[in-house]
């Protein structure tokens, strides 16, 4: 049989450049031949504390697996608006921001409408927009790799119609203040301020949602709350966009499972807040040793990464012997940061062994 399919493929799907996703520890210790418990995973800013211990007691306690979830997500909701402090109108739930990033590009984007990506900065917005057959105008980071508002506005044209801003930026840590976000709201299109790192940041603009009716803030469960493997994410925005984005999304996107986790989490934050407290520590602990002991420099992060740049051309080769050694990091395709690498904040006997191993590769 000749395989012709792509005659029925949507022609620029067959262009798509994809999102480069990260592999699960047992992938990565099958293709470096070590075993899956020496894999030391700090390149998905995944939290390695894992969930709180009442997420594994409520799963095992439910019964009610065989019953659809509220499609209104009821419940849900009103845990969230009470976490937040937003009104329940103004809240709604997804699988993982990354389905909210896709819901808001469905709402937002006919073909050939245009969209700002603010780069580098995360993979999904570009690829997300580029499937629904916007025009995709990269507007480049300044030097710091703080959101160029001057060369935002210039960009901005009557086909643009959306813009994500991600606050802390992934991979960059860099955050935008207030001021320049009210800037950008001021400019007409929607802007989606993705939170997902808020916990670590202790920033948001959440409150703005008040006044700008093209405000969306994203916010996740993947990092705080250590839950990126149950798929939970919410959004927060004016209560009409939450209706357009109740009528759009899959019917029970947050499944039975992912609705028992948030309810165990949501009485469990004091202890999740601590770790977080922690992890922004062993942050600052991994910059100090890599500025200090190997000449490395990071740039200042509300994350819980870093990102950190290594002598003339050696990234790829460091990021590939850290892999054998079982250490995974991150390494991006963006021009800007070819001699850069992203490493997640991790535990601190982590973070030992990346500068052991750090140690023996550079010296
Ligand atoms: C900035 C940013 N937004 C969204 C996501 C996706 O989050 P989730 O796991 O909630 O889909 C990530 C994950 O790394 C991220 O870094």
């Amino acid at each position: 049989m000749s395989d012709n399919v792509d005659r029925l493929v949507r022609p620029m799907i067959l262009e798509l450049e994809p999102y480069v996703p990260i592999e699960p520890p047992e992938v990565l210790a099958k293709r470096e031949g070590i075993a899956p418990e020496d894999v030391i995973k700090m390149d998905a800013n995944e939290n390695p504390y894992g969930p709180s211990e009442k997420v594994a007691e409520a799963l095992g306690a439910f019964s009610g697996y065989n019953i659809y979830p509220d499609p209104f997500q009821r419940d849900v909701r009103a845990a969230l608006a009470a976490y937040t402090g937003v009104p329940v109108e103004r809240v709604i739930a997804g699988s993982g921001a990354d389905e909210l990033i896709e819901l808001i590009v469905r709402l937002t984007m006919d073909p050939g409408d245009q969209a700002l990506d603010l780069t580098p900065t995360f993979g999904m917005y570009a690829v997300t927009m580029k499937m629904a057959g916007a025009e995709v105008v990269e507007v480049p980071r300044n030097e710091e790799f703080g959101a160029d508002i001057e060369a935002i506005r210039a960009a901005i044209t009557p086909r643009t119609k959306l813009l994500f801003l991600c606050n802390p930026n992934n991979p960059t840590g860099t955050l935008t203040p207030e001021a320049d976000v009210r800037e950008l709201l001021e400019l007409g299109p929607v802007v989606v301020v993705d939170e997902t790192y808020h916990e670590f940041s202790g920033f948001t603009v959440a409150h703005l949602v008040d006044e700008f009716d093209n405000l969306v803030v994203l916010r996740s469960l993947s990092k705080w709350a250590g839950l990126a493997g149950v798929r939970l994410g919410y959004g927060i925005m004016t209560p009409k966009l939450v209706d357009y984005i109740m009528g759009i999304k899959q019917p029970y996107n947050i499944s039975v499972p992912a609705q028992t986790a948030l309810f165990a989490t949501l009485q469990d934050t004091d202890l999740l807040l601590q770790r977080v407290r922690s992890l922004v520590e062993e942050r600052e602990r991994m910059r100090g040793m890599l500025e200090d002991s190997l000449g490395v420099t990071c740039l200042p992060s509300k994350g819980n990464f870093l990102l950190c740049k290594f002598p003339d051309g050696q990234a790829p080769e460091i990021q590939a012997k850290l892999a054998k050694k079982g250490i995974f990091v991150r390494r991006f395709g963006d021009a800007r940061l070819g001699d850069y690498l992203r490493i997640s904040s991790g535990k601190p006997s982590d973070t030992d062994a990346l500068i052991n191993a750090l140690k023996d590769l550079m010296v």
